[in-house]
């Protein structure tokens, strides 16, 4: 199928550090799953990233890293564009254009402004509240109508609808309404069990991390807290480490019957978390070494992608450009 017949996706993703397995579960996979039947647009999100890493070396460190984590997880050039938000600096004109149909209220209720404010009290950028405008300019600017992202992502996707239909009302029928697309593990916890896995929780497992690292991080999974004994019954529906069993092996159904009849412990299953988690990334962790020690490839690749965009960019400025007098 050529790429003007197929559906347009796009998801954006931090260069906030190197990925954990929340990112990977809950919207990678869907990533490299859609990039075979979509016209697929990824991005990495460094303007977005502003709003919390202010250290320019570091920003761009990781940006390349985030580049070829994604790259090596699967995401193949020549079938997805993978690009830099800040190479296409489009994104961020017509950011500003939908700011102006965008009530301050709308942002002002965004839940991760309101948890942005309390993790960093000391820096609370302009930035960190147009946040969503950004992200919705991100989407539409490319017409997309889904987005693969995790469910954290849900009243950003949905305040993207609200701010396409204001545009749309005043200014005519241009763009679509973007829909969310998940995966069977749309909010993974973290270690210790009750938060979001997240890099600013400290919580996470760190895929593309050292196999030590990633046996002491699963070793330190909270489990069934009411399992105290080891002759105890545990309970796989409420365990996250059973619950991660999951996507790790299709035993298990065994797994769990081992631990609701307490034949096996909550360490035995850590145990074996921790080394089919590290045997299932040691191909892509090869490749992840291998990128980065060419870090020209990488390059390449986000110049090529973010060319590549630049015509559909153009169009769409010009269209809403028009609609609303600013010739
Ligand atoms: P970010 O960088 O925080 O996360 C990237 C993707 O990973 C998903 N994710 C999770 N899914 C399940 N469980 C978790 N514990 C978990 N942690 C992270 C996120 O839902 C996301 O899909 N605002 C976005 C970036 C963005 C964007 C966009 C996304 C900017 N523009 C346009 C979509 C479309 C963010 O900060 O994602």
């Amino acid at each position: 199928m050529t790429t003007a017949l197929r559906q347009t996706i796009f998801s954006g993703i931090q260069p906030s550090g190197t990925v954990h397995l929340g990112n990977d579960l809950g919207a990678i996979r869907n990533y490299v799953r859609l990039q075979e039947s979509h016209d697929a647009i990824y991005c990495i999100v460094d303007f977005h990233a502003l709003t919390s890493t202010h250290d320019a070396g570091l920003l761009r460190s990781r940006t390349r890293e985030m580049a070829a984590s994604l790259l090596a997880l699967g995401l193949d050039p020549d079938r997805c564009t993978l690009f830099v938000q800040s190479h296409r600096p489009e994104h961020t004109e017509l950011a500003w254009l939908l700011a102006t149909v965008t009530p301050v209220s709308w942002l002002e209720r965004t839940p991760t402004y309101k948890e942005k404010k309390q993790n960093q009290p000391d820096d609370i950028n302009h930035g960190l509240l147009t946040y969503p405008v950004l992200q919705a300019a991100d989407i539409v600017i490319y017409k997309a109508t889904q987005v693969p992202v995790g469910r954290d992502q849900a009243a950003h996707l949905e305040l993207s609808r609200e701010i396409v239909r204001a545009f749309n009302n005043r200014y005519g029928d241009t763009f679509p309404e973007p829909e969310a697309v998940y995966t069977d593990a749309p909010v993974v916890l973290g270690t210790d069990g009750v938060k979001k896995m997240s890099k600013s929780v400290g919580n996470t497992i760190d895929i593309f991390g050292s196999p030590e690292l990633v046996r002491k991080q699963v070793m330190s999974m909270v489990t069934d807290t009411q399992r105290i004994l080891r002759t105890d019954p545990g309970r796989p529906e409420v365990c996250n480490v059973c619950q991660l069993q999951r996507f790790f092996g299709d035993d298990y159904e065994d797994l769990w019957d081992g631990e609701r009849t307490a034949r096996t412990g909550c360490v035995d299953m850590k145990r074996l978390l921790a080394d089919r988690i590290v045997a299932h990334y040691a191909p892509a962790r090869e490749r992840y070494d291998d990128l980065m020690a060419h870090p020209g490839r990488i390059d390449d690749i986000l110049a090529a992608g973010a060319e590549r965009l630049r015509p559909r960019a153009a169009a769409t400025m010009d269209d809403v450009r028009e609609r609303m007098g600013l010739r």
